[in-house]
């Protein structure tokens, strides 16, 4: 079977094609197709996503990838019902109905977090042996959550953050550094370069919620503390590019330690067998390692598993491969008479 997918909750336009059939382990998948227009050098200039000018670049840009796929041919179309901005989501929706009765193929609404959960899990274009439950780590611009999925298509948030995205505090904190947007790959780089020199920062950042006993998170203190520890720092004269990037490593250094506190707590309640991260912040590198030395050392039965840096962002692979699952186990059958936009959609119903 053969999905067409659309993915615009956020400043990525994208479209992709996407092969899928069952195997008696799971599923295999084959991208045919995958395009993708990203709109971060636009947002650049803000820190952050503009809803209405993503919007306006969807609107632009979805035709010009269609273009590209016009003459395929495909089974039923996917779109990216939410989480994500309302007014870019929108238009990969009215796009999609558009689409769906020219071509007259069934469309279906994806949800964006089990679709970067799913996507997660695929292994060289397997989603095999996927032995429940599966703890999943979500982490990018827009969420942070730890969801459990006892068997498929079943999920449970077991915390998420009570205020902003971790990728959000990875861009804001990388402005007061004077790093381009986004700012998780210029932090990572930074705190990277600081470690091999082994430069230590004398500013010292909380590790908010750490010991609060839930999987919840929360970083907008940790925004509000690097702000004003940079500010008392800078008080007298500028930090040195050394010391910024010791200051890089030592945020980094926060959001990790939460990271596998919380990590620690969400596979001791569930007794989970695979622990998998997603989402545009699974791309750090000094993350997945600090969460594959966690589930190395002590949960050794546990099975880690990474995506492909590939994926880890927001595209519409992981769209179609969300869509096939449930076309090919036929917990799709009959698309939804209509799909709306939900800004907040959860994962969990
Ligand atoms: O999943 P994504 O592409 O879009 C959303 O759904 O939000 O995630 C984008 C976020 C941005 O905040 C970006 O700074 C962050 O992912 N990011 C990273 C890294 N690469 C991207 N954060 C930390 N380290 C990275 N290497
Ligand atoms: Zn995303």
């Amino acid at each position: 079977m053969r999905v067409l997918a659309i993915e615009t909750s956020c400043d990525e336009t994208a479209l992709a094609l996407v092969e899928g059939a069952k195997t008696p382990q799971g599923f295999e998948f084959t991208v045919d197709k995958a395009r993708l227009l990203s709109q971060a050098a636009l947002h650049a200039p803000y820190g952050g996503v503009y809803p209405n000018l993503a919007k306006r670049e969807h609107e632009k840009n979805l035709p010009l990838l269609w273009d590209d796929f016009k003459d395929e041919a495909f089974d039923a179309i996917a779109v990216t019902a939410g989480p994500g901005l309302e007014p870019a989501l929108w238009q990969g929706i009215e796009f999609a109905k558009k689409l769906s009765a020219q071509t007259r193929k069934p469309l279906f609404g994806v949800n964006h977090m089990e679709g970067h959960l799913v996507s997660s899990l695929v292994q060289d274009g397997r989603l095999e042996k996927v032995e429940m439950p599966v703890l999943g780590l979500l982490i990018s611009g827009g969420h942070t959550q730890f969801v459990l999925m006892r068997n498929w298509f079943e999920y449970e948030i077991l915390g998420e953050t009570l205020d902003d995205a971790v990728g959000e505090a990875f861009d804001k904190v990388a402005r007061m550094l004077g790093l381009p947007y986004p700012g998780g790959p210029a932090i990572s780089a930074q705190a990277d370069l600081a470690r091999s020199k082994k430069q230590i920062s004398n500013i010292k950042l909380p590790r908010p919620m750490i010991n609060s006993g839930t999987c919840d998170v929360s970083f907008s203190g940790l925004k509000t503390a690097a702000l004003y520890s940079l500010r008392q720092a800078q008080a007298a004269s500028p930090l040195s590019e050394e010391a910024k990037a010791a200051f890089a490593a030592e945020f980094e250094d926060a959001v990790a330690d939460v990271f596998v506190a919380k990590s620690r707590k969400a596979l001791e309640d569930t007794g989970a067998n695979i622990f998998v991260i997603g989402g545009g912040v699974a791309a750090n590198r000094y993350i997945r390692e600090r969460l594959e030395k966690l589930v190395l050392d002590e949960f050794p039965d546990v099975e880690y598993r990474l995506p492909h840096l590939a994926i880890t962002g927001d595209n519409a692979i992981m769209i179609a491969q969300a869509a096939l699952c449930h076309l090919l186990t036929g917990d799709w059958q009959e698309p939804p008479a209509d799909i709306k936009a939900v800004g907040n959609l959860s994962i969990a119903s």
